[in-house]
């Protein structure tokens, strides 16, 4: 046979559609391995959305998917996770699903319960990481609205202590917690915290927070890593309130290094974040942009880089976590997290 320009574009074609990235690995205080780029779902809860994004996710190589009861999703992520392992074009080890606990379910007597439902939601039967995604409990009230309620931190660890006891869940961690909190847990703790997802970003970069964990050999995961700019929208969308975001993607300097190194501006911020030792997750359902993200295996940003990023810093947070802090008089709650500096 003949080879022409034809089969050569066609074979090219179908190596684009079918190269997929090994991500590389961080394992967790008790050895759980855990890769450093996962697929963010906050903001997406359609069906069909969803399940065309995360079949793209997983063919480009994606294999960690970060949710939470209150996304509303983990049955959207179950379907699709249920067909590519049933089909055998995944192995659930191969996998790492990490889900949180819904504020509504953070008191000790739901915890049991939440988790039986994520998995039964997720079509799984353990999941990789638990975190608390929240430090305040809410109840609901007869309208549904979210009141915020005294909340047992010490309580609710030790029953997710008893779910990794019975194999429903391998890690535990914490979400939006400060350093107080954080101590707290590991003063009580059988099973200390391994994980802490919070956010950061070049405006945001938890400096002081990051030095705690890492003494405490709790890895981060960085939430709204790109300055979460789809999160105008979202509040729009859901009737919440106007809000801005901060455009980090638009940053003169991060310009001038995605030039150097030839790469996306998103690109060189999670090239940051995952050279800061920390795990990124950013959420995209656009398929350029899921490809996009995880094509950052092949650069490195040298010292001096990693130095002009760190000037960045500008101690501006985005409002993605005013989601979860509802409710009349919150701030003024005894696990309100955010009254010392950087949390
Ligand atoms: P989109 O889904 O349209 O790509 P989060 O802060 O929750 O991780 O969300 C990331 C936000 O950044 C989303 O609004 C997403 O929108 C957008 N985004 C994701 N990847 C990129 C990228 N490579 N370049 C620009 N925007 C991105």
């Amino acid at each position: 046979m003949t080879i022409n320009i034809f089969h050569i574009l066609l074979l090219s074609c179908i190596h684009l559609a079918t190269t997929t990235t090994s991500v590389p690995y961080k394992t967790m205080l008790g050895g759980y391995r855990i890769p450093v780029l996962g697929y963010g779902t906050f903001t997406v809860m359609n069906e069909t959305e969803l399940t065309i994004a995360l079949n793209e996710a997983l063919k480009l190589g994606y294999r960690h998917i970060d949710t939470a009861q209150i996304y509303g999703n983990e049955y959207i992520i179950g379907n699709v996770l249920s067909e590519w392992l049933i089909s055998g074009k995944l192995k659930r080890e191969d996998l790492f699903v990490t889900t949180k606990l819904h504020v509504i379910n953070a008191f000790p007597e739901k915890v049991e319960q939440a988790v039986n439902k994520s998995l039964t939601d997720l079509k799984l039967d353990y999941i990789d990481l638990l975190l608390i995604h929240c430090p305040i409990a809410f109840n609901l009230d007869s309208k549904g609205g979210l009141i915020a309620a005294p909340t047992d931190h010490v309580g609710v660890w030790k029953k997710m202590e008893e779910q990794v006891d019975a194999g429903l869940v391998k890690s535990i961690g914490l979400s939006n917690f400060n350093m107080s909190q954080i101590n707290r847990i590991i003063a009580a703790a059988r099973i200390p915290p391994v994980n802490l997802q919070i956010e950061v970003h070049p405006y945001f970069q938890q400096k002081e927070l990051r030095e705690y964990c890492r003494q405490h050999n709790i890895l981060v995961v960085a939430y709204s890593s790109l300055g979460s700019p789809g999160l105008p929208k979202f509040f729009k969308n859901v009737g919440y309130k106007n809000t801005t975001v901060p455009n980090i993607l638009a940053d003169p300097e991060i310009a001038r290094m995605s030039k150097k190194h030839n790469k996306t501006p998103a690109q060189v911020i999670l090239r940051f974040i995952i050279q800061l030792d920390l795990v990124a997750i950013p959420k995209s359902t656009n398929a350029k942009r899921i490809k996009e993200n995880i094509e950052i295996f092949d650069f490195e940003l040298d010292n001096q880089d990693m130095k002009d990023m760190e000037k960045l810093e500008k101690g501006i947070k985005t409002k993605v976590i005013d989601l979860l802090f509802l409710g009349p008089n919150v701030e003024k709650h005894a696990e309100y997290p955010f009254t010392e500096l950087f949390q």
